[in-house]
């Protein structure tokens, strides 16, 4: 059955074919939707547009979040290309390295800032610039971390980036609720991407939770893509502000071993 028949969305965040934004994009496409891709400038371009022809000849245009230029005309060519839009996604977050390691207290001002700007406030942003081709009924979906409510070795000022970012979702919900449009945050379980792969110790993280989690397994963006289908369907018609766990049930261990 497809759940997105009729129904535009705009996926930003393919860096590669391991971008949990990938798996975003096939599961949609697999559900009748018409995409749209934004990518952070030339470096990603080839591979997003790759993508693109693949999935139905979608649209793609350039869009770093930091920029406000690119943010007002990323809304002209939403407009002008797909008329409305039925479907946001955020899958997009930086930190610099170093943060990724070591002390917390550690963190500068300017990664602190950089970090909080492009994973937590690009949020903000894409929906201010493209609050009215956003239809009413829309879904907005962005990836979240179980390291945002929750202390994860390492994840450091990334966890304090996802806070923000969960806390913008419930904002954002209550802002936007009036038009129908629902916000929501999908926390992954650790999967391999190009970003993860920056935290220290990630491999680790990988392994502890295929060995804790309820479903003994890891999960895939391809699980990440068919929760962002059911979020941006219309069975998810009354679910907003939450924070949806895809992480094989990870999140709700207390104490594991190995009995
Ligand atoms: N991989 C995981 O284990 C995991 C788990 C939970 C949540 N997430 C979240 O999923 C999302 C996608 O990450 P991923 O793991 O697929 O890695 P990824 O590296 O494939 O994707 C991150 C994307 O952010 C984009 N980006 C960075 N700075 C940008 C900017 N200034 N403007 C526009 N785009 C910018 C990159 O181009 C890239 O496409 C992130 O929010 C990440 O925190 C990842």
């Amino acid at each position: 059955m497809a759940l997105l028949d009729g129904k535009t969305a705009l996926i930003t965040g393919v860096a590669n074919r391991w971008s949990i934004a990938t798996g975003i994009a096939r599961a949609m496409h697999a559900h009748g939707a018409r995409l749209s891709f934004t990518y952070q400038g030339e470096r990603v371009k080839d591979e997003v547009e790759k993508l693109a022809a693949e999935l139905g000849g979608a649209p793609s245009w350039s869009c770093d979040v930091t920029s406000d230029d690119e943010l007002r005309r990323l809304n002209d060519a939403v407009a002008r290309e797909l008329g409305r839009l039925d479907a946001l996604v955020h899958s997009i977050a930086f930190v610099n390295k170093e943060d990724l390691a070591g002390k917390v207290y550690d963190t500068s001002r300017s990664g602190f800032s950089l970090a909080l700007d492009i994973s937590s406030y690009s949020l903000i942003a894409l929906v201010s610039a493209l609050k009215e081709t956003l239809s009413d009924g829309a879904s907005i979906m962005a990836l979240t971390y179980l390291g945002s409510g929750a202390i994860v070795p390492n994840y450091n000022v990334a966890g304090i980036a996802k806070a923000a970012l969960e806390s913008i979702v419930r904002y954002l919900a209550y802002d936007l609720g009036e038009r129908g449009i629902r916000v929501n945050a999908i926390s992954a379980g650790p999967i391999k991407t190009a970003s993860s792969r920056q935290v220290k110790g990630f491999s680790g993280m990988v392994d502890a939770v295929a060995a804790a989690a309820p479903l003994k397994r890891n999960v895939t963006a391809d699980d990440i893509g068919n929760a962002a289908v059911y979020l941006a369907s219309d069975l998810s018609s009354a679910v907003t502000a939450d924070v949806h766990f895809v992480d094989a049930g990870y999140h709700a261990m207390g104490m594991w071993m190995n009995a």
